[in-house]
């Protein structure tokens, strides 16, 4: 549509037009790292097959622009209640609001990554796409809307934007070439994860505490992957045994059954497979409709049906896989039909705790275990409670790196930089701290921390302690929220020293946010907004502008979850 296709056999008449459609720009919105990768794997493939690309963060492109792009290709996740990742914001922002211009000439295609156990699955792929349509842009290829397993859609996604691409310039092309990784070393991936060997499993908190923290130590000897302070670590966990053997006994399964995997067509036995290879532990609308399709189940239906939306949603809130098959039984399906349906086990991202320089050939995490009661039943956080309950030195996980260039230390050693972590968010902090004291930065730290108690869960106590002797770390303030009648939280120990804070600021610190996005991270923002407003005289659009610009600069960043 819209596009003139060039009669076949016919010279294209404007060989110019051609070399401008050429062009592609791919701009990505990414908090964990995985759009990043996907723009920057499809620009490189485009570029292998004679396109001229641009890869940008959305961040980084300046909206002016948009105007003089032919051909716009947007990868984008979304998080939490359908919002954009930090770095997409402003450019969504600017494409929603007034000063949007009109696009005719553009045309585009969205590639959308998400979670389908989210009620907002892909939702800002999905704005991006339909306002990229009213402003008058042209699809190239339709959207694709990617759950956590991305890498197939993504691939087909991939094509049809090439066939577009090769289709609106009236010239008919192969697909497009993979590079074909002959000879070289297998290279350690999401898709290839290295088998790490645990060094160290314990528990940081002390006797008596609430909480339970890992801070678990891997080996990377011999994988070849490095990281920087900031990127994320991935691990495939394996599901609860104890949990896959319940599974067994209600569906009276074979646990020695042979069934396929993947499309590859890898065979397992039936319990070794729901232990490494599926999730169970989590429900998503997707998976309950093609289990009332095997089924054919009425209740199953009923709860599907249009205007049962909010009974659906409270349905899949904390249930699992078992209860699914409890509540909606007898299924007369075959363990292989049941499995088929199931999402491949995802890996679980962890900020990394531990710098390369100081920890050659280790990494370390700061996992908390996740334990709660739910529907009549102990639920266990599939990853935490492995490491919490069965890791043992010597046994391996299968691990990538994930790097993040959304939370970076500063180029410069002399920057000041102010972090704040409560909890489990403390991890990345340790890595800065190793890394400014292994390359002997100078410049001065700041560390807000906060857990429930100071005697039992003050995490990496001696270490901090030993980096504000040493001035490694210029300043730490501290909030344990229940040692005292009346809470405490990180925010509140800001707003304690918010003149000092907004010097600081003044003097080009960067901040850094890492742990709780829902409640802790939001809080801290309007906390840092109102010190801005307070201390820089400012009205509230103001603190806000000043706090957008420190995002551009990447001064402020955030590793939130
Ligand atoms: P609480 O559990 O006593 O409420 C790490 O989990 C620390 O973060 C705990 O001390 C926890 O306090 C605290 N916390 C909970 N909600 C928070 C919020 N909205 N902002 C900052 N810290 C919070």
């Amino acid at each position: 549509q819209g596009t003139q296709e060039t009669p076949a056999g016919e010279p294209s008449a404007e060989s110019t037009g051609q070399t401008i459609s050429k062009e592609v720009t791919i701009l990505y919105g990414s908090q964990t790292g995985n759009a990043q990768g996907l723009a920057e794997n499809t620009g490189k493939k485009l570029e292998e097959n004679g396109f001229q690309v641009t890869v940008s963060s959305m961040s980084d492109f300046k909206p002016n622009n948009l105007k003089k792009v032919q051909n716009l290709l947007i990868v984008v996740s979304t998080h939490g209640e359908g919002d954009p990742p930090d770095n997409a914001l402003s450019f969504h922002e600017f494409l929603h609001g007034r000063r949007a211009p009109k696009l005719d000439e553009l045309r585009f295609s969205v590639l959308s990554l998400g979670d389908s156990s989210y009620e907002f699955f892909c939702q800002t792929g999905k704005e991006f796409d339909q306002r990229l349509e009213e402003l008058g842009g042209k699809r190239l290829s339709p959207r694709v809307d990617c759950d956590l397993d991305y890498d197939e859609p993504a691939a087909e996604w991939l094509e049809g934007v090439f066939a577009g691409l090769s289709e609106a310039q009236g010239v008919s092309s192969a697909p497009p070439q993979a590079a074909a990784p002959q000879g070289s070393v297998a290279e350690y991936s999401r898709t290839n994860p290295f088998k790490a060997e645990v060094l160290e499993n314990l528990n940081l908190n002390g006797r008596g505490s609430n909480k339970e923290t890992r801070h678990v130590e891997l080996s990377l000897e011999g994988s070849g992957l490095t990281f920087a302070p900031g990127d994320s670590i991935g691990v495939y966990p394996e599901n609860d045994p104890a949990l896959v053997d319940m599974l067994l006994e209600e569906m009276k399964w074979d646990p020695e059954e042979i069934v396929t995997v993947n499309k590859q067509g890898d065979v397992r036995p039936l319990r070794e497979a729901l232990i490494s290879h599926f999730e169970i532990t989590v429900l998503t609308k997707p998976l309950l409709e093609q289990a009332a399709k095997l089924s054919g189940n009425e209740d199953l239906r009923e709860l599907l049906s249009t205007g049962n939306e909010e009974k659906l949603k409270g349905y899949l809130d904390g249930r699992d896989l078992l209860d699914l098959v409890r509540d909606f039984g007898p299924w007369g399906v075959s363990a292989q039909e049941l499995i088929t349906i199931l999402r491949k086990m995802p890996a679980r991202l962890y900020s990394i705790a531990s710098s390369l320089s100081a920890n050659p050939d280790e990494v370390h995490l700061t996992i908390g275990s996740v334990r709660y009661e739910t529907h009549g039943r102990e639920r266990k956080g599939v990853c935490s409670i492995l490491c919490a309950e069965r890791l043992q030195p010597g046994d391996t996980l299968p691990v990538y790196i994930q790097h993040n260039q959304n939370f970076k230390l500063p180029n410069d050693p002399d920057r000041p930089i102010i972090m704040v972590g409560p909890g489990t968010g403390i991890a990345p902090f340790r890595s800065f701290m190793q890394e400014r004291e292994e390359t002997g930065a100078e410049g001065k730290s700041w560390l807000f921390f906060g857990d429930q108690h100071f005697v039992t869960d003050f995490l990496y106590q001696t270490e901090w302690q030993n980096w504000l002797k040493d001035g490694v770390l210029t300043k730490m303030d501290v909030a344990f929220s229940r040692d005292t009648d009346e809470k405490v939280y990180v925010q509140n120990r800001m707003l304690e020293h918010s003149k000092e804070l907004f010097e600081w600021l003044q003097e080009g610190a960067a901040v850094y946010i890492c742990g709780d996005e829902k409640k802790m991270a939001h809080d801290v923002h309007q906390t840092l907004l109102k010190i801005i407003e307070k201390e820089g005289g400012m009205s509230s659009e103001q603190a806000e502008d000043y706090l957008a610009d420190m995002q551009q600069q990447k001064r402020y960043q955030r590793d939130v979850y």
